[in-house]
Order: structure tokens, then sequence, then C-alpha cells
């Protein structure tokens, strides 16, 4: 059967980016696919994390996957430092990776900043972790947002890499799967970043728990244009067509018909009416996760079960690989 694995950050701030562009779409696979979903503290940790907060942000992680639909029981959820493989797998791959190749990531230098000598190892590193945790699982396919393609690119490299060294086919590529219409959601303050969890402004982006008036308040501080009317222009009206096109990721339109049924309306009417709609559909998450939140040790034990079935899967490959290489 066809395997994904896809995961997130325990960063915190969790937002309708992540929602639409990841978690949602995850949802809709679990049927079709044996499924991995990964709560990734390592890479977490290649930039500073409060010890306390980042197990806080672990478990409400995983209370944000239930909460959004995904089954922990047809599905496998864990947390990454719980299953060794990662690490071990990421330091073989780590010998055989060229570092021109690290150099070409263009992630790294947008999170180093200007100061780059200064950043981590494991930041520098983190594309290699971030192989070694699908190729621990020989996943076949690994959803994606547009921002994580290049480094999916290299995992591929990496496993061809692999193989041919070895002369062996151990690990196999995966494919990339681009989902969903909001693949990329843009900051609310600026229609040319996208939205995160870093961006230093809570205003620019909808998080997973906020309430209706923060929703209502953040929606209406966000940038627009002048211009009278609903148009869908993503280069020349990117914050206009921003939200046009969570309108149309959280109603399951198109942006044709959003501009359609707003064409002669003020744009603060296509504002009020997101406001509805994504308390409509945000609002049972929050409460879901809220409840889940209520109850740690049950999220612990879900976590448990779930590294125990990973660890099922990928302890046999990592001792492929080390027997291919003579370990
Ligand atoms: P962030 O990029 O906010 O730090 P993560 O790196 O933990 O969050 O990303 C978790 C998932 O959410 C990834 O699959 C990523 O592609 C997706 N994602 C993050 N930000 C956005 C966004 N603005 N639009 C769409 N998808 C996003
Ligand atoms: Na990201």
């Amino acid at each position: 059967m066809a395997r994904i694995f896809s995961g997130a950050q325990p960063t915190g701030n969790l937002h309708l980016g992540n929602y639409l562009g990841a978690i949602r779409n995850w949802v809709g696979l679990q049927d079709s696919y044996q499924s991995v979903f990964c709560i990734v503290d390592l890479h977490a940790i290649t930039v500073w994390q409060d010890p306390v907060a980042l197990t806080r942000q672990t478990r409400e992680l995983t209370a944000a996957y239930i909460a959004a639909g995904i089954d922990p029981e047809r599905c496998v959820i864990f947390n990454q430092s719980a299953v060794t493989a990662h690490a071990e797998l990421a330091w073989l791959l780590n010998c055989l990776t060229p570092i021109g190749w690290l150099n070409r990531m263009t992630q790294f230098k947008e999170k180093a900043g200007k100061d780059r000598e200064k950043a981590s190892l494991g930041l520098y590193a983190y594309p290699v972790l971030m192989a070694a945790d699908i190729l621990a699982y020989k996943a076949t396919h690994v959803p994606v947002g547009e921002d994580q393609k290049q480094h999916l690119e290299l995992t591929r490299d990496i496993a061809q890499r692999f193989n041919q060294l070895y002369g062996r086919d151990v690990l196999p590529l995966p494919e990339p799967m681009i989902l969903g219409a909001a693949t990329r959601v843009m900051s609310l303050r600026d229609g040319t970043k996208k939205m995160s969890k870093s961006d230093p402004s809570d205003y620019s982006r909808i998080n997973l728990t906020d309430d209706r008036d923060t929703i209502a308040q953040k929606l209406r501080k966000a940038r627009t244009d002048s211009e009278p009317g609903v148009t869908y222009e993503p280069e020349r009206r990117p914050e206009v067509a921003n939200l046009i096109r969570i309108y149309a990721a959280l109603d399951g339109r198109t942006t044709d018909a959003v501009v359609a049924e707003y064409a002669d309306a003020p744009f603060t009417d296509v504002k009020a009416k997101l406001t509805d709609l994504a308390v409509e559909k945000l609002g049972p998450i929050a409460e879901r996760m809220k409840q889940l939140m209520a109850e740690p040790a049950e999220i612990d034990r879900i976590l448990a079960r779930g590294a125990e079935r990973a660890r099922a899967i990928a302890e046999p490959v990592l001792d492929e690989v080390r027997q291919t290489m003579g370990l």
C-alpha cells in the first residue's frame, strides 16, 4: 500500500496556513494511504525553544491533528524525538550528502538571517533530517506545501545517491503531493510573504485558537487596496487575491465563484462574511483542541502508542540501511 509521511513543527501559533495548506488536506488522505503524521520536535530545536513551551506545543499540535479530523487509530501520530531512527538515519545520510547540495537550500538562507555564521549546524542540516524522516518510512508520497518542494527534491537526490553508491535499490524515491487550492496562504499584512508562525506580528495570521472577536479584528485590519470592486488578480492585487483564496478554500468553492458573488460589493462585505466562515470552520476545531488539551495524559498516551507503531516501521528500514553500509 502507498504510504504518506508528513509533519509540522511544534513551534506554537498554529495558523490558517498550516490548516489549509497541510493538516486539512491530510484528513482526506487517511482512507487511501497508510498515513504517518509526525510532530517534528527535532526540527523545531534547530532554533531556540523554551523547554516548557516545547512540551506544551507538542501536545497542542497533536490535539490540532486530532481535532482537525486525523484519526489516531488509522494513522500513526507521534513525535519525532521518541523514535531514535530519525536522528540515526539522518547521521548516516549526512555522511553521503555533499555540502554543496545544502548550500543551495533557500530556506536556510531565509531562516538563518543576516548573520549566517551564528545559525546552528542543526538548522543547516535540517533538510537531511527531513530526508531521514521520509526515507525511514519508505514513504511513497509526501504531501508538501510549496515551501517544502526544494527539500523534497533533495530527499530524492539523497535516496538516489545512496542507492547508486551501494548499488542496491534500498531507498525508494518519494513523490511530492501538492494539495488544495490554498496551498500557499499569505500574510494578512503583506501579500508577498507567507503566513507564518514566526512572523512577529500576530495580525499577520489567523491562529486556529483565535476567538470570533480576534478573527473579526484581524480581518478588518487585513491589508487590501483602495480599488473598488472584487477581482481575482494575484499579481496586481495580491492581498485581495489571498483573502479570496482563503474564502474559497474555507467554503469549498472556486475563486471564480467567490468573485462572481461579490463582484460589485464593497470589500468589507467579503471580510464580514469571511469572518463568519472562519469562525464556523475553525471554532469547532479550537473547541475540540481545548477539550483534548484538558487531558494531557491522554495525548501523551496517543503519542506513545504512535511512537511504538512508528518504530515498528522505521527500525527495520534503519537496519537495512546499516547493513547495506557495512555497519
Ligand atoms: P511554519 O512554516 O509556519 O513554521 P511548519 O514549518 O511547521 O510551519 O509547517 C507545517 C506545514 O504547514 C507544512 O506542510 C507547511 O508547508 C505548511 N504551511 C506553513 N505555512 C503555510 C502557509 N502560509 N500556507 C500554506 N501552507 C503552509
Ligand atoms: Na515551513
